[in-house]
Parts: structure tokens; sequence; C-alpha cells
């Protein structure tokens, strides 16, 4: 049997990275790219790991022709308008069997909500690409202690964290073009993950209810005078006139349809973690039991001293966002795995075969943006979010955080 065969849209840092996890993945090809940039190097980088002879196309149209599932791998920025050409190339006859998007699935509300409205046009599978629900350190806890939940009950509270020094790109630090700061990019991330912890054993990922959210936003360190100049020059985003949030963090109440119990879920994120590299944290909390996952506790440790520091090179390959070339480091030898992109292209792909939705699917996805968008809300208007109220839904539909509106300084510099 032939390969299932993917096209991704984008050829960026997450584009990369899930060419690396197709290498764990058996019976999946790469077979086309479309980006502005960096396609024929991606294209390149697959045909010597193996995992493809992609082409490279000149449109979305062409590409969606010509493989099983295209994934969008563009920045947040670009989402409706290269899913609109997935829509037209499906309506003109494109034979997909499937659609992938990263996270976030919108800026907001509103746009997760044509996002779904797109999709649901073509009336194809879809799959929210949040990796880290597919960790297989987040899958395996909740095996290990799915008898000890039975017994015990669920767990009640969860923490939850993803930070590093800050993102690769200019798009993503300017709140206009990526939806916010590290709330919108990250936090989104850590708030799936805490959703899904607390879930009991076996029940769907949207069973627990969000009942309400408190959250803070913050410009910390890359608000200073010395590094805002830094990003101004790196990034070309200037954080005196359009800031952005370094730091966020919030508590999301849910609570159990069927026993009424409440649990809570703690998400803490920041661009301004400089140490080491980039670090995801998460912990559960039951009744009698816990789990813990660092994904800095590598068994692999390496040594650079001084004198061999100016020998190293490609410090990224050790681990993702690294900030040190010597001392005592860790190196994490397949983040691809770690992180949960093998797990989740081979969930989506063995969905799409089936003609289903992903494990994740963009309806999840939109799910996520509320609570993200409702997070932006709490921590502008300093007062915990009622998602009970209907009044505050329908807000959200229609909802702009003013961060993301290029107004932050309303609230960051108050
Ligand atoms: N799950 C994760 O851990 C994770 C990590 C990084 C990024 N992401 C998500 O992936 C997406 C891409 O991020 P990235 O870090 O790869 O960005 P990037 O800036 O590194 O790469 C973006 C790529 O998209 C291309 N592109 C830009 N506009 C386009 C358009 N209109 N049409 C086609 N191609 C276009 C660029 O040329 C580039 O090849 C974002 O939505 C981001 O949130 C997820």
């Amino acid at each position: 049997m032939s390969n299932f065969t993917l096209g991704f849209i984008g050829a960026g840092f997450i584009a990369k990275f899930q060419t690396k996890a197709l290498c764990g993945v058996r019976g999946v090809d790469l077979a086309g790219v479309y980006a502005l940039k960096g396609a024929q190097e991606l294209a390149a980088y697959a045909k010597k790991l193996g995992v493809g002879q992609p082409k490279v196309y000149r449109s979305v149209a062409e590409l969606c022709k010509n493989v099983d599932a295209v994934a969008i791998f563009a920045p947040n920025f670009a989402r409706i308008e290269l899913m609109q050409k997935i829509v037209d190339a499906v309506k003109a006859g494109a034979a997909l069997k499937g659609i992938i998007c990263e996270k976030p699935l919108g800026r907001t509300v509103a746009e997760a909500e044509q996002l779904c409205a797109l999709a649901k046009q073509t009336k194809l599978p879809t799959a929210y690409f949040e990796n880290q629900l597919y960790m297989k350190a987040i899958r395996a806890q909740l095996e290990q202690l799915a008898p000890v939940q039975k017994a015990m009950g669920p767990l009640l509270m969860s923490r939850s964290a993803e930070e590093h020094s800050g993102p690769h790109e200019g798009w993503f630090w300017d709140p206009t073009r990526q939806g916010g700061g590290v709330l919108c990019d990250m936090a989104c991330h850590s708030i799936a993950c805490g959703w899904y912890v607390l879930t009991p054993y076996g029940k769907p990922v949207t069973y627990l209810k969000p009942v309400s959210v408190m959250a803070e936003t913050a410009l910390l360190k890359w608000g200073q005078p010395r590094w805002r100049k830094d990003l101004l020059k790196r990034m070309g985003v200037d954080y005196g006139k359009t800031p952005a949030e370094d730091y966020a963090t919030g508590l999301i109440t849910y609570e159990n349809p069927e026993t009424g119990q409440k649990s809570k879920a703690q998400f803490t994120n920041s661009w301004m973690f400089d140490k080491r590299g980039m670090r995801l944290f998460m912990e559960g909390l039951g009744p009698g039991y816990a789990f813990e996952v660092n994904t800095q506790a590598s068994p692999l440790e390496i040594f650079i001293g001084d004198q061999a520091a100016e020998a190293a090179s490609d410090v990224e390959s050790a681990l993702e966002k690294s900030t040190a070339t010597r001392g005592l480091l860790i190196v994490e030898p397949n983040e691809a795995d770690l992180y949960g992109y093998v797990d989740e292209i081979e969930d989506a792909v063995a969905n799409f075969k089936k003609g289903k939705d992903g494990f994740l699917n963009f309806a999840y996805g939109l799910e996520i943006t509320k609570l993200c968008q409702a997070a932006y809300m709490a921590a502008e208007r300093g007062q915990t979010i009622d998602l009970t109220d209907p009044k505050i839904q329908q807000e959200l539909r229609t909802y702009k955080s003013l961060i993301a509106q290029g107004r932050g300084g309303e609230v960051l510099f108050r």
C-alpha cells in the first residue's frame, strides 16, 4: 500500500520540526510544500531525512491537488486566507482526506469560528495540532494512574507551564500580527494541557465544563529600555509603542457535569525564562496521588568548558531555544517525540484514513481559543470571567484584546 501523503503550508520552524517528527512515523510521506519562504530548503531537508520526496508547489491549490492531507504551518495572521484557499481547492476538485491546523486556531474567537465554518464547507475531517496532549509522558501518567483515579477520584488541581526566552521570528512578538503575546502563543498549550489532565479518564476532552477564568498579563523583561532596544533591533518590533505580555498566569475552574465537583487548572507562561532553553512543566494533584512532568529532566547531560566553548555549534540541536553554549547543559535527544509531534501526526493520519477527525478537531481548537480570550478579558478588566454567563459568551464572540489591537500600553503600562 502506498504511503499517506502530507502537504505542508509554511516551511519555517514548526514545519521543520514536524518534518523531523516524520522520521518516527510509519507509512507517511511529506509529498509537497508551499510557503512564501524556505520551501526548497525544507524539501531538501525532508529528502535528507528520508521522509519523502516533496515537490515545491507555487500555490495552495496545486499543493492540495497532489497530497492526501494539508497542514497549515504558517503564521497566525495567515490562517483565514490559507483556509479559504484550501476550501476553494476542495471545491475545485482536490481530493483531500483531511486538514490540519497548528495552534492557535484563531487569534480571536471570531477568527476561530470562521476557521471552523470554512472547514465545514469542505465536509472534511480536521485535526487541531496541540502537541502537548500527545506527549508520551502525559499519556503514560494517565494510563499508569487510571486504576488509582478509579479508586480515589480524578485529579483536582493541575499546574501547566511552557516557558522559554522568547520567539524566533518578529511576527510572534508583534501582538497585532500574532494575536497577543505569550498568552496567545504559549498559554494555549498550557490551558489545553491543564484541562486534559483534570478530565476523568476515558471522558471526552471537553467533558469538564469551564466555569470561570482569572488571569494576569504583564510585561516584565521586554518592556525595560535595554531589552526593548534589543527587541527593536533584532525583531523590528517596538514594545514602547505596541507592547505585548511576556508573562501570563491564570486559574481556570472546571466543573464535573455529573458530580458537580470543581477542579482548578493553573497556567503560567513566559518569554523571559532565561534558563538553559525551553521547559514544559506539568503537574497534577489528586486525592492521595500526583504526577509531574519536567522536560528538562533529561537523561543526558553534557559539559562544555570555557576552553572548548568556541568549538560548540548549533546549540538548538541539543534543546529548543537553548541559551547557552557552555557549562553543564542538557540534551534532549528526540524533542520531536518528547513534545508529542510524532504522536499527533500518527493520530491525524490514522483518523483521516478512516474518514474521521483527529483526536483534537477544529471545534476543540475553538474551545481553547475561547479560554485564551477569556483570560485576556480577565486580565484586561481585572475581573474573574464567569463563563456560565451567556452575556460573557456573547461578548467573547466579538472580543479582541487591547493587546492584540496594538493598545497593550493601556493594560501593561497602567
Ligand atoms: N506546536 C508548537 O509547539 C508550535 C511551535 C512553533 C510554532 N507553532 C505554530 O506554527 C505556526 C507557524 O510558526 P513557525 O514558528 O513555523 O513560524 P515561522 O515564521 O518560523 O515560519 C512560517 C512559515 O510560513 C510561511 N508563510 C508566511 N506567510 C505565509 C502565507 N501567507 N502563505 C504561505 N506561507 C506563508 C513563511 O514563509 C515560513 O515558511 C504558528 O501558527 C505557530 O503558532 C507551533
